[in-house]
């Protein structure tokens, strides 16, 4: 059975959630992303999107990325941030090897020019350790300071049972 499911289904506007379920296959686990436009720092999305039971986005591909970008322009979730969104990649660890939280490995990334640029004008002590993808950027990726007040909203991805799952 062919179980590679890619539909955008546009499932809800409630106040400041978009939700874009856009079925993909996430090393064999089925997972819909959900866009949130919340202002919140990078550790708070962690929390958020756990209490929905997904995790910080992963961006496994091209397709994928190109989903999401054209998603939150088609939504409006644009208009809703000010600076961007946060996703799961990050070089907390260890300096450099960006990893995303939620593990796997990183097979495609679509880094705005110029990034990871590791900024330390305004946090000399950390630079930036955690992406987002940057509005000003056209929403391609970059590193930003994980507890920065310039405020974003942040993308999660969550596994979701459908017939191919045992779940
Ligand atoms: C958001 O995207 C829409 C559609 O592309 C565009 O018309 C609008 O100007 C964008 N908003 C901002 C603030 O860039
Ligand atoms: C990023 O900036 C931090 C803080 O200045 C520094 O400790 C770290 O070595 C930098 N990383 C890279 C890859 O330059």
């Amino acid at each position: 059975m062919k179980c590679t499911i890619f539909t955008l289904i546009l499932v809800s506007t409630i106040s400041c959630l978009y939700s874009v379920h856009g079925h993909v296959l996430l090393n064999h686990v089925v997972v819909e992303y959900e866009i949130y436009t919340d202002a919140v720092t990078w550790d708070e999305a962690i929390q958020r999107c756990e209490s929905e039971n997904g995790q910080l986005a992963r961006i496994p591909d091209k397709r994928t990325d190109d989903l999401l970008r054209d998603y939150i322009y088609y939504s409006g979730a644009n208009n809703s941030v000010e600076t961007g969104f946060w996703i799961g990649l990050n070089d907390r660890a260890t300096e450099n090897t960006f990893v995303w939280l939620n593990g796997g490995p990183v097979c495609y990334t679509n880094w705005a020019k110029d990034e990871p640029n590791n900024n330390t004008k305004r946090n000399a002590a950390e630079g930036q350790d955690c992406a987002q993808l940057r509005k000003s950027r056209d929403f391609k990726w970059d590193d930003e300071y994980c507890n920065d007040i310039r405020t974003k909203g942040y993308i999660c991805e969550k596994q979701v049972c459908n017939f191919c799952d045992t779940c």
